[in-house]
């Protein structure tokens, strides 16, 4: 077990861990952009209350999300573990440096845009997920089932025009950090290939702007509502 533990233990080991994590994180967003697709039904946000009743309920989405918020825990913890180490390698910083060539923007601002995303996450999970779980949600009834209205819950926070607004910046930033952290999750996992780089860097690059639009088209669309 000793080479598992080593394995682990060493930067590889720990960049592996954040590539796993992260791609198990985007396998989520695919999840959670779809599910919330139904925000779009125009019915009175009867299917999207039924799927967040189910997602809340069904014991094996119970386990999913207590796997998913390990997932979170273990990212920014081994995030966190990394760059303290590749500080106390480099002390003097990228000053003596040629940035650009040893990395762009985006993956020098990887610890930037991933804070972003994770103050979004606490402030989003306030809102809704503890709502969800801890709040007073109002009651719907859908032939004869009783469920959480969290439709109604989601579509006061985005008549706010600053709640909005931070959505759609924070996806930006989740925008900046998916295409770098796609592309280099799998470059860690070996799978940089002459032939096959260029197509997973394109779907990289699609998938980073194609889900965090969605996302953020849902703020923008409950507020020029509420107009
Ligand atoms: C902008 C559109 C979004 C809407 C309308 C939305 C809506 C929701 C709602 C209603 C819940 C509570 C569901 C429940 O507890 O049953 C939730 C949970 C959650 N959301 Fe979002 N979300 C959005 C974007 C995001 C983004 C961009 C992320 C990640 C970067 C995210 C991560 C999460 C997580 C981790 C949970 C907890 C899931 C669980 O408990 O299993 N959400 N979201």
């Amino acid at each position: 077990m000793s080479w598992f533990t080593n394995a682990l233990s060493s930067t590889i080991g720990k960049k592996v861990i954040m590539s796993l994590t992260g791609l198990f994180l985007i396998t989520f967003l695919i999840v959670h952009v779809s599910g919330n697709m139904l925000l779009f039904k125009n019915d009175g946000g009867e299917a999207f209350n039924l799927y967040a009743e189910f997602m809340t309920t069904s014991p094996l989405i119970k386990i999913a999300s207590y796997i998913l918020y390990s997932g979170i825990i273990l990212h920014v913890i081994y995030a966190l573990i990394l760059s303290v180490k590749n500080k106390q390698a480099r002390p003097i910083g990228y000053k003596l440096a040629n940035p650009n060539q040893n990395s762009n923007w985006r993956s020098r601002n990887m610890g930037v845009l991933g804070t972003i995303v994770l103050i979004f996450l606490v402030i989003h999970m306030r809102s809704f997920w503890y709502e969800m779980h801890f709040g007073d949600v109002p009651i719907k009834t859908y032939s004869g089932v009783e469920v959480s209205d969290l439709y109604t819950v989601v579509k006061a926070a985005f008549g706010e025009w600053w709640y909005s607004l931070l959505y759609v910046l924070a996806m930006v930033g989740l925008a900046f950090h998916l295409v770098h952290g796609f592309w280099s999750a799998f470059q860690t996992l070996g799978m940089s290939h002459k032939k096959y780089t260029p197509f997973i860097k394109t779907v990289a690059l699609i998938f980073a702007i194609v889900v965090p639009v969605l996302f953020a088209s849902m703020p923008v669309y409950f507020y020029i509502q509420s107009l």
